[in-house]
């Protein structure tokens, strides 16, 4: 692959997300695609397909691009605009098809390069950045940060993951963030994965201390 279309992904993801404050913005996509590329490398994984879909990940996300994501135009558009052989933007779709969390029976994607991809994801929803993301979505969306009388739910598809509108920001640590660490591909993203998440529940411990007048 032409080294150039990983400067022009870099160029075109911090565009496409300037100004997004729901835990999208372009360091986001920045930072799964570095965390990408090192357990691509430890897997053995392409490192040029894996940063491409890395880079790619979020353009038609559900939620952010409705309009897009049926068919993935934007990754398809900017693959064609660069010259990106056919072969190479059937893998790359294939891996940004299957990536989203979307309940806990979760596609993963049958590639190295895309398991490589929905970790590095992963890694970003949890630990310290993570819980910032969470409660950048919940405000942007209109969510309370907390209300002990809303109890969490187990959402297993991706209907039910999607219909959830009244949950807490607070309960989508129950929901999917807790989850996580057992849901990763890669022996390296698991290790990463248990400080980060210890750092959570030590996070909500202190919360839900602080919110009873406990601490
Ligand atoms: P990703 O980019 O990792 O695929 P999502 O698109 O699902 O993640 O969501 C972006 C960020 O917002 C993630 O950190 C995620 O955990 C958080 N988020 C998603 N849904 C909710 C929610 N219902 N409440 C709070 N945070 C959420
Ligand atoms: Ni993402």
């Amino acid at each position: 692959m032409d080294r150039q279309i990983l400067s022009k992904a870099i160029e075109y993801v911090g565009s496409f997300f300037k100004n997004d404050a729901s835990g999208h913005d372009a360091y986001h996509t920045l930072r799964v695609y570095r965390t990408a590329v090192m357990l691509a490398e430890k897997e053995g994984a392409d490192t040029d397909i894996t940063a491409l879909a890395a880079l790619l990940h979020d353009v038609d996300d559900k939620k952010l691009s409705p309009e897009t994501h049926l068919n993935f135009d934007n990754a398809r558009r900017f693959m064609t605009e660069n010259g990106v052989d056919g072969e190479t933007q059937n893998k790359v779709i294939d891996i940004i098809s299957k990536v989203s969390y979307v309940g806990e029976n979760s596609p993963v994607p049958d590639s190295i390069e895309g398991k490589c991809v929905q970790d590095a994801d992963r890694l970003d929803a949890i630990g310290a950045i993570g819980i910032a993301r969470a409660f950048a979505y919940g405000g942007s969306h209109g969510r309370s940060m907390y209300d002990p009388s809303v109890k969490p739910e187990h959402f297993t598809d991706e209907k039910q993951y999607y219909g959830n509108k009244n949950s807490t920001s607070l309960n989508h640590f129950y929901e999917k963030l807790f989850l996580l660490k057992d849901l990763l591909n890669t022996e390296s993203a698991r290790t990463i994965a248990e400080k980060r998440d210890e750092f959570m529940h030590a996070f909500v411990d202190e919360f839900l201390d602080e919110w009873k007048g406990e601490a």
